[in-house]
Parts: C-alpha cells; structure tokens; sequence
C-alpha cells in the first residue's frame, strides 16, 4: 500500500526486543523504528497516525501449520481460505502456511496447482504452501527439488493414516534423503498408524465407539516411538527435521534427547495441546468429536511438559494445525464409530490470544510469545525477516494489541467458519485492536476492513535455522 503511517505512542515486542518506540511505515513495509518522544519520531511526517499508547506492538502472527478445505474422512475443512484468512486476521495472525496435498497417483505438481486455485484471489493475508507427500516415487522425489527452487521448501510426511497420507520408512528415508540434498525440510506427523489401526478395530470390536476411545488408541507411547524412529531415520540420512503437532511428553523426551545430541530436529506444538486434554474428549452426548484430532489431546499432566519444552527450547514453534469440520453434519459423521470423526479442531483466530494468556499465566515471557508464534515459524520456513519481526526492510504486518482488554471466546463471536469453539467459555485477557498487512489495516479497532485478494503468495526459501 503506498502512503505513510505511523504507529505511535506503544511497546514493540519482537523476539528479542522492548522497546517504547513509534514505527514508520512506507509503501508496506517498515522503514524506521525509534524511541517514542524523541525529535527524530516527532519529525516523521504520515498520511495516517495510529495511537497505540497503553498497547503493544508486534509483529503479525505467523501459522505454520493450516489446513483451509482440507479434504478428510469423506469431507473438507469448513473454512476456505476467504473465511480462515479473515478469522487469522481477527486473530492477528498474517501469515499461514497451509499444506498443499498430492493425492495417491498425482503428482506434487497437481496438487500445488489445485491449491494455489483455492487460495489466490481468496485471501485476507498472506499465505505459503508446505507440501504433503502422499507417495514418494522417482518422479515424486525429483518433483521435490523443484518445489525447493519454486518456494515450497518444506514437505510433510505421515506415519499415520495407512491408504491415505502414509508414508512407509522406506518412503520416508528416501524423501529424507532428497531434503539432505536439496535443503527441504521434512515435517513428520509422527504416531505409528500401523500399530493405531489395530488397536482401532480391537477397540470397535468391544463396543468402544465413543469419541475419548480415539485417545486411547493413539497411544503417547506411539507417538513417542514414531518420534523416535522419524529422528533416527532423520539422522541417517543426514537430513534435519521438523516434528508437527507434538502432544505427548514423551515425544517432547525424544527430542529434547535427539537435540542434546546436536541434531537438526525441531518440534511443533498447538495450542489444544497445552490448554485442552483427554477431559474435553470424555465430555458425553458426543460432544467430545469436537476434540477429535491428530495427535490426539492427552491427559492434563502432559501440559506441563509442553510448556517446559517451549521454555527450554526443545519445542520452538506454536502453530494451530487448524483444520475445523462443524459439529452438526462433519464430526457427526463419527455417531458409534469414533474412527469416522474427521480429524482436527479449529483454532486459527485463537492462537494469539491463547498464547498471551499463557504470558499473563507466567508459563512464557511476552518475547518468548513472539518468538515462539511469529519470528521462529517465520525463520525455521524461510521467511525472515519479512515476516515474524518489526524491523526496517520488513513487511508491515503489525498488530497492535491491547494486553489488558478481557474477552470470552465463543462460537457466537468469532469468525471462523464452524459451529463451535474448542474453547468455548474461556475468558482471557489481552485483544487483538488493529491488524496491518503489508501497511493495509485489515482489522481497524476491531471492525474488518481487509477484503478478499489482498493476501498474496509468499514463496519461501529453505530454513533458516540451517543456513
Ligand atoms: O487432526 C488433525 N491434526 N487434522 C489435520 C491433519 C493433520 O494430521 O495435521
Ligand atoms: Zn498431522
Ligand atoms: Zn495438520
Ligand atoms: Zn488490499
């Protein structure tokens, strides 16, 4: 956006800074920082003053991990990327990277394409596409090194899901073995789906239909041993890797381990995992399929560990795996089957403000909040520092946020499209006001003001954790 703004009057939180400072704003990106009050500031001349005084200003969130449309257990995650870009912004997130799926027998290349025709045109903010890797082949494996060259640098694989997504070792080394060589990054939904399955049909065969038997099925201890084995292979093939959607402390054992022996593996959490457990699974008349995910939510004492894990750093990201189905029609489709819930909860407008409540909790430091949501994903996707920081040569996408504004979160106020809230009820303190994307308000003191298009594809280059 051309013209000039500045943000005035608030505390910039990055990473690694605090700082009373004003911000200048030209053509979309960050062109001056400086302390608030001083000549240098009070000379700056803007088109449009925003008064953050009493707020803080931080960079926009980055989601490394959505799933907008995803198609799943018969049907597609019920936001597209026009109503999931939206909610993000509401949520003052204004990056995702959403998975772009190769289909069995189709090629990475179709998959993209049909990807980036749901997305462009359609978004609030800006987007990039990891890649998942249905079925590693010669041509899928040299398909990678051109996603590499184009801006898909990362690709997930899974252990889980036999005759969908799954992967067998085999195919996982052989992709690891391409990442070492063209700088990809494999991120590995790790739980032992072969194992899982059986355990499913056992438990479906005693007349344990109902959703919590879905937690109980997916054992830590499987997700702790696919972990194990994802790193191992990692570690043979020379490649680094990134662990999605980490919920069990004994997969956090596993690579606080792998990582005390200087290896490149890097670990995700979610939000549901730290503030939902097997308790929101057993709740009765079904509504426990709407924690129905994968990995699935674990018993409360796990908590502790993941935020333990985000302090010390053997996690490094927080991102929401978004993948929302309704309640009415979609998670239904699981009534005395829970193995036929469509996997994943929403989350993607939520993720900011849980995150700063942990910060009020005293679980993370406000700079470890922006580290952990914004300038780690950003980095560890190569997209730093245009995005995930406020700094001059940046992006403008800014968010300032009032840490003392107390909300509810619930179905009937937010804006994802879904009929439910996992965190329904929930009061919180702290509040998205205004959203810049690229300079562009897209929320203004809580009124919507982005339209659909304004979001563009960010192509991405490889890790820079590694690099
Ligand atoms: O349950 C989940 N996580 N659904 C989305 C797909 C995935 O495995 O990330
Ligand atoms: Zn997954
Ligand atoms: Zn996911
Ligand atoms: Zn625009």
């Amino acid at each position: 956006m051309s013209g000039r703004t500045v943000i005035r009057g608030g505390l910039v939180i990055t990473a690694s800074d605090e700082l009373h400072a004003d911000v200048l704003i030209e053509d979309g990106r960050v062109v001056a920082l400086a302390a608030s009050g001083t000549a240098t500031t009070e000379a700056w001349t803007a088109d449009r003053t925003l008064d953050a005084t009493g707020k803080y200003v931080i960079p926009g969130g980055v989601d490394a991990h959505t799933h907008m449309e995803l198609p799943f257990g018969g049907t597609f995650a019920s936001d597209t990327f026009e109503t999931g870009t939206r909610a993000a912004a509401w949520g003052g997130t204004t990056t995702i990277v959403d998975f772009a799926v190769q289909s069995v027998g189709h090629t990475l290349r179709e998959g993209l394409d049909a990807w980036h025709a749901k997305a462009e045109g359609n978004c609030a903010i800006d987007y990039g596409f990891h890649m998942i890797v249905s079925d590693v082949n010669q041509d899928t494996l040299k398909e990678m090194d051109l996603l590499v060259q184009e801006g898909v640098t990362s690709f997930k694989q899974f252990m889980a899901y036999p005759g969908v997504f799954y992967s067998d070792d085999g195919q996982i080394l052989r992709a690891m073995q391409r990442s070492a060589e063209n700088g990809g990054l494999i991120m590995m939904h790790a739980e032992n789906g072969i194992a899982i399955d059986v355990l499913v049909e056992q438990a479906l065969a005693r007349g344990e239909t109902d959703p919590r038997y879905h937690g109980e099925v997916r054992k830590a201890l499987l997700e702790a041993e696919a972990t194990h084995r994802a790193i191992k292979l990692a570690q043979v093939a020379g490649a680094p890797l990134y662990v999605v959607h980490v919920s069990a402390m004994e997969a956090v054992a596993e690579l606080a381990r792998a990582r005390d022996e200087g290896l490149n593996v890097f670990g995700e959490t979610c939000p549901q995992y730290l503030f939902l457990s097997t308790d929101n699974l057993a709740e009765p008349d079904f509504e426990g399929s709407k924690y129905v995910c994968s990995t699935p939510l674990r018993p409360r004492e796990h908590q502790a560990k993941l935020w333990q894990g985000l302090r010390t750093n053997d996690l490094q990201v927080v991102s929401t795996d978004h993948c929302p189905f309704c309640f009415v029609g979609q998670k239904e489709l699981g009534r005395g089957d829970f193995s036929k819930i469509p996997n994943g909860l929403p989350g993607v407008e939520n993720r900011m403000d849980l995150l700063h409540q942990a910060v009020v909790d005293g679980h993370i430091s406000r700079r470890r909040w922006i580290e952990i949501a914004c300038a780690t994903p950003a980095r560890m996707f190569g997209m730093y520092p245009k995005k995930g920081t406020i700094a001059p040569g940046a992006d403008a996408d800014i968010v300032i946020y009032d840490p003392h504004a107390e909300q509810v979160m619930s179905a009937e106020t937010h804006h994802m499209n879904v009929d439910y809230s996992a965190y329904e009820g929930k009061r919180t303190t702290g509040r998205v006001e205004t959203v810049l994307s690229r300079g562009e308000p897209v929320i203004t003191e809580r009124e919507y003001t982005g339209h659909a298009g304004h979001g563009t594809y960010t192509p991405r280059s490889t890790c820079q954790y590694l690099t």
